[in-house]
């Protein structure tokens, strides 16, 4: 990436080789250029809010900022990218959009979030820290900033305009005015599930700002709600990529012996899954996990993965994830275990399968999805 002071060498995480999408965009560069430019003073508490995997506290390592982030991968390429460019562990406050925030915040910028949700929620628990002098920059590519995230601004922090785009990123200034009256936050929001779901019909679900599907059921969610398994006593059965814990809820509410492992690298997402499950009164035992996939989990020790998979990587679309999660859910599986998985028609996830656990079946399917059953027979194909 290209700074006013240097040019820090920046990767995503986990690194991939066939994945060129690169660490940084044209908002990061556009944000330090101004700063640079306008000879803006970055002294007191320096703030990063949504900063994706760690591009501009890298780039500001000398003013020590502190990142807020949601996403547990964005947290860990920004470990990884302040080492890679010298800056010492300690430099740069890590914090999670879950921690509450520093007391004074004297410059906050804000690396605007895919989810406006998100957004709402951080800037309703920032804007107590904030004071009149505090200087706040947003920035994002045109095609992320609308009318309503600007009003997001101006109503919880104060006066917002917008700078003329540069490579089709556009900056956000915001004036706080510690006279507006705050509207409350109205996160996390909770709804009731709707009937013929099963277990869960009637049960409700509590969503952190961000999640996915925070404000309804997905229906992808919902067709796999309708066909979970049936699982013998006792079995280990992990909800991976959890969002808000109502797959793996239905698991354990169906069979409180049942034992889930709730697993998600948003912060967000673990904290609702959480909540949901506790919400219900489960009484089984279940683990609570923000990180990548099954990494930690051992091989052979899970007798079913549940698995919604994302198509999406911040704005890209991409299977690389779905990938991971299916070859890690192969090596965690105990012999005779079952990768269970939804996903639209379209994303042809049964070819991955087929060639990964030499099978794949259809469980489940309507014009639009299809669930997909994939049992792990002793040691089979395993190329991902
Ligand atoms: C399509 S959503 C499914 C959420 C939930 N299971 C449902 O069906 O409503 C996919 C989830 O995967 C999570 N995710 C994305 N990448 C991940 C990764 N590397 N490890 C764990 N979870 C991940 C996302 O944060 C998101 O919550």
């Amino acid at each position: 990436m290209t700074t006013p002071w240097g040019e820090p060498v920046l990767a995503r995480f986990p690194e991939d080789p066939r994945d060129r999408l690169r660490a940084w965009d044209a908002s990061d560069e556009y944000l330090l250029r101004y700063l640079d430019r306008e000879r803006v003073p970055l002294s007191g508490t320096v703030v990063v809010l949504g900063d994706r995997w760690g591009a501009l506290v890298t780039a500001l390592a000398a003013h020590r900022p502190t990142q807020i982030t949601d996403s547990w991968l964005g947290q860990e390429a920004t470990r990884a990218n302040l080492a890679r460019n010298g800056v010492g562990p300690g430099t740069v406050r890590l914090l999670t959009t879950q921690d509450d925030p520093p007391e004074r915040i004297d410059m906050l910028l804000v690396r605007v979030p895919k989810s406006l949700a998100l957004l709402e929620d951080q800037l309703l628990r920032l804007a107590p820290s904030v004071h009149e002098g505090t200087v706040v920059v947003g920035t994002g590519m045109v095609k992320e900033i609308h009318t309503s995230t600007l009003r997001l601004f101006e109503r919880i922090l104060g006066p917002t305009r917008t700078s003329l785009a540069e490579k089709k990123a556009r900056l956000i200034f915001c004036t706080p005015d510690p006279g507006l009256e705050r509207p409350a936050n109205p996160w996390p929001y909770r709804y009731t599930l709707p009937d013929g779901i099963g277990v869960v019909s009637g049960r409700t679900v509590v969503n952190h700002a961000g999640v996915f599907c925070a404000d309804r059921l997905d229906i992808g969610t919902r067709f796999f709600l309708k066909h979970l398994p049936a699982v013998r006593d006792g079995a280990r059965v992990v909800d991976l990529g959890c969002g808000n814990g109502v797959v793996g809820t239905a698991m354990a509410l169906a069979d409180p012996q049942t034992e889930v492992l709730f697993v998600d690298e948003s912060f967000q997402a673990v904290a609702s899954a959480q909540d949901t499950y506790r919400a219900n009164g489960v009484p089984g035992h279940a683990e609570f996990r923000v990180g990548d996939g099954l990494a930690g989990v051992a091989a052979d020790s899970v007798d079913l993965v549940l698995n919604n998979p994302p198509f999406h990587s911040h704005q890209a679309t991409t299977d690389t994830t779905a990938r991971r999660m299916f070859t890690d859910a192969r090596r965690t599986l105990r012999p005779g275990g079952e990768l269970w998985v939804i996903g639209n028609r379209h994303l042809g996830y049964h070819v991955r399968l087929r060639r990964l656990f030499g099978n794949s079946e259809v469980v489940a399917s309507d014009p639009k999805f299809v669930v997909l059953r994939a049992v792990k027979r002793g040691a089979g194909p395993a190329s991902g």
